[in-house]
C-alpha cells in the first residue's frame, strides 16, 4: 500500500484553492488504498523554534534530547511516506513561514543529513515529491516580473536530506486560467498513479 504525505502550507489551509482542487483527488486515491497523512502547517500547529531546540540541534552528541520530540514526529511522517505532495503559496518570493518552520524541524544535522568536508549529505531515502506553487503573479517563465527563490530553495532543502526527485507545478495569478488548473490536475493524477502503482508492486 502506497503512503503519501500531504503538506498543506497555505494560511487558508483546507479552504485554499489548491487544497480544494486536491481534496477530492486525494479522497479518490484513499478509496483506492493510498494511505494519506495530511499535515496542515498553517496556524498554531508547530511551535516556533525554542531556545531548547536551538541549543539541542547545535550541541553534538545529544541525539535523544526531548527537545526533538516534535521534530521526530515530522521526520517520521516523511520517512514513513513513499511520496510527498506539497501545496504551498509563494510568500515574498519564497516559501511561507509555516513551511520554513517545518524545514527547520526536519533538517537536522546528524539525523537527516551529515556535514562532510565536501558538503552536506542527506540521510533519508529519495522519494518523489510534487510541489504545487500558488502565487499572485507569474514567478517563472517570460512573464515573471519577480524573482523565484522558492523553487531553488526548496529543491536545495530537499536535496540536503537526500530527496532529489522533485517536480514543481505553478499556478500563477489571482485566478489562474482553466488550462493551468487542468495541467495541475493532470500532474497530480500522474504523480499519484505512479505512487500507487509503485506501492502496489512493493
Ligand atoms: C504574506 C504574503 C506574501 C505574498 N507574496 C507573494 C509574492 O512574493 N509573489 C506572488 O506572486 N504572490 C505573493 N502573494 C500572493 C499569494 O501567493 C497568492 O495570493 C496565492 O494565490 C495564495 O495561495 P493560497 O490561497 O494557496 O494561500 C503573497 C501573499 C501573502 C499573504
Amino acid at each position: 500500500m502506497a503512503r503519501l504525505l500531504y503538506l498543506e502550507c497555505s494560511p487558508h489551509a483546507g479552504r485554499s484553492a489548491g487544497a480544494q482542487m486536491l481534496r477530492p483527488i486525494l479522497d479518490e486515491f484513499e478509496a483506492k488504498g493510498v494511505r494519506v497523512t495530511t499535515r496542515i502547517l498553517s496556524g498554531p500547529t508547530l511551535e516556533p523554534i525554542s531556545t531548547h531546540y536551538a541549543r539541542a540541534i547545535t550541541s553534538p552528541g545529544q541525539p535523544n534530547d526531548n527537545a526533538f520530540a516534535g521534530s521526530e514526529q515530522l521526520i517520521g511522517e516523511l520517512e514513513h511516506s513513499d511520496g510527498v505532495l506539497i501545496n504551498t503559496p509563494m510568500h515574498n518570493f519564497t516559501v511561507p513561514a509555516a513551511l520554513k518552520l517545518w524545514i527547520d524541524y526536519v533538517l537536522r544535522i546528524g539525523r537527516t543529513f551529515v556535514s562532510t568536508p565536501d558538503g552536506k549529505v542527506g540521510l533519508l531515502q529519495d522519494k518523489p515529491v510534487l510541489v504545487l506553487v500558488r502565487s499572485g503573479g507569474a514567478c517563472t517563465g517570460d512573464d515573471a516580473r519577480q524573482p523565484d527563490f522558492l523553487t531553488p530553495y526548496l529543491r536545495h532543502v530537499l536535496h540536503t536530506i537526500g530527496i532529489g526527485s522533485v517536480q514543481f507545478n505553478y499556478l500563477a495569478g489571482r485566478e489562474p486560467p482553466d488550462h493551468m488548473w487542468a495541467d495541475a490536475r493532470r500532474n497530480v493524477y500522474s504523480f499519484l498513479n505512479l505512487l500507487s502503482s509503485n506501492g502496489a508492486s512493493a
